[in-house]
């Protein structure tokens, strides 16, 4: 299952994230907001972010205006790796080498045909393991507060 959330800046974008999902079959749980009123993006990526640390969901996607400051306060939560992406190449390899656990989209940055190409392939790639789980490990240790060497 995939978390998604937005602030009032994405909601526009959602139906598109939505649409992609639901061609691949993939189910979802929707974490809001569910109107155009103003919002603070902090509360709804953490929601998503929570429910992807916590195993609820697999993996989350979330949108505000740009994409960053949604990203920024998920990647807050421990254990959420939050890529913000506006082209395929980086969607793809943030799965590939980085295991990315959640995506982030900027309504305002993205036409939505880019945004469903970034998703699906982000939703498609899955993790290379090898050298880049040994990279990714000690991401997870800076964000458990430890020491690299
Ligand atoms: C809201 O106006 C906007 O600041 C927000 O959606 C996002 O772009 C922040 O990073």
């Amino acid at each position: 299952m995939i978390a998604i959330a937005c602030d009032h800046a994405g909601i526009d974008l959602k139906p598109a994230v939505i649409a992609v999902l639901d061609e691949l079959g993939i189910i979802y749980k929707d974490f809001g907001t569910f109107s155009h009123g103003s919002v603070d993006y902090p509360i709804y990526g953490a929601r998503a972010a929570k429910a992807v640390a916590s195993g609820e969901c697999d993996r989350g996607i979330i949108m505000c205006g740009t994409g960053v400051g949604i990203g920024m306060a998920a990647s807050k939560v421990h254990g959420i790796r939050c890529v913000t992406c506006t082209d395929t190449y980086s969607a793809k390899m943030s799965r590939l080498h980085n295991d990315a656990n959640m995506l982030s989209l900027g309504a305002r940055v993205l036409g939505t045909e880019l945004a469903k190409d970034i998703v699906r392939v982000w939703l498609m790639t899955e993790f290379e393991g090898e050298r880049h789980a040994r990279r990714v490990g000690m991401i997870n240790k800076l964000d458990d507060g430890e020491e690299l060497e």
